[in-house]
């Protein structure tokens, strides 16, 4: 079993009893780890899910660890498929907040999009939903300059887990849709509050990657996305770009799926963030 714990890099949990027969190892191509994730059929993880463009490389072991697929971005183990290296990338991390009120709403599809690039390049990813949560904006205390703990003075809303989030993760993705001309109430309040908490502790975003993402249904996108880039800016961050601004248009919830050059632009995003984070970690 030891020996089986080995092969996985990048997750928590082991098997919690000794499978009967002698471990497997079967590679599987994944068209989605989206899909993945949906996958509860044992012994191993298949999935036939082909709707969105690309793939990617999966190594199924156990049955009893099928369902660790959920929350990693590659197994490595040294039966690999073409393009993986033996390395865990999937030690590097990125945290992507959907600011949106819809959960499965354009924000998502988009950010959606890019973190399959990502897994696919074995980076982890999560995707958190903080549209329509109760947040406060920054009150401008500066308690934060005092405690200088990495925490925000106000505790009565998850800003202070999300920033924790922020701070934990190599690379960060802050989408949100377009409302009037800008960003949601609660990507602003993550941003004020976030920005000033890594101010105020010497720069806790420093040189990490981040790239704004932004659904619209018709105009002021550009002005949401420069909203998000000040922050990465000021807080010493390293910007991605893509093919286009980190754009996608659309008006109801899934809509932007069919702004093909929008999904394009968030898959492009994807891998150059990978590139970076690689880059990076050198
Ligand atoms: C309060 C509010 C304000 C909006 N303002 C704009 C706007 O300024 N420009 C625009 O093109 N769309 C605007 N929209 C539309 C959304 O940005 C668009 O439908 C977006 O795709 C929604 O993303 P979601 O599905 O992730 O919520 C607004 C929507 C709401 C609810």
């Amino acid at each position: 079993m030891a020996c089986l714990a080995g092969l996985w890099k990048g997750i928590e949990t082991e098997p919690e009893s000794e499978p009967e027969t002698e471990p497997v190892i079967q590679c599987v191509r994944i068209h989605s780890l989206r899909s993945a994730g949906e996958v509860t059929e044992l012994p191993f993880l298949k999935t036939e899910d082909a709707s969105r463009s690309g793939s990617s490389w999966a190594v199924a072991a156990y049955p009893v660890i099928a369902s660790a697929m959920r929350r990693m971005a590659v197994l490595v183990t040294d039966k690999y498929p073409p393009g993986l290296s033996a390395r865990s990338e999937s030690a590097m991390k990125v945290v992507a907040f959907n600011a949106s009120p819809h959960k499965k709403g354009n924000t998502y599809h988009l950010l959606r999009a890019a973190c399959d690039e990502l897994e696919q390049e074995g980076i982890e990813t999560e995707i958190v939903h903080i549209g329509g949560t109760r947040v406060n904006g920054c009150i401008a205390c500066n308690r934060c300059f005092e405690t200088r703990d990495k925490r925000c003075i106000l505790d009565d809303d998850p800003v202070n887990e999300w920033m924790a989030k922020m701070f934990a993760a190599d690379g960060i993705l802050i989408g949100s849709p377009t409302y009037f001309a800008d960003v949601s109430t609660e990507t602003k309040a993550l941003i004020d509050r976030a920005g000033y908490v890594s101010m105020a502790n010497g720069g806790l975003l420093r040189r990490k990657a981040g790239a704004a993402v932004v659904a619209v249904r018709r105009a002021g996108a550009i002005h949401a996305y420069d909203t998000i880039n000040h922050l990465f800016g000021i807080s010493e961050m390293v910007t991605v770009g893509s093919t286009y601004w980190n754009i996608g248009v659309g008006l109801a919830p899934g809509d932007v799926d069919s702004d093909e050059e929008g999904i394009v632009t968030m898959e492009n995003l994807g891998r150059n963030m990978a590139w970076l984070l690689k880059k990076l970690q050198e």
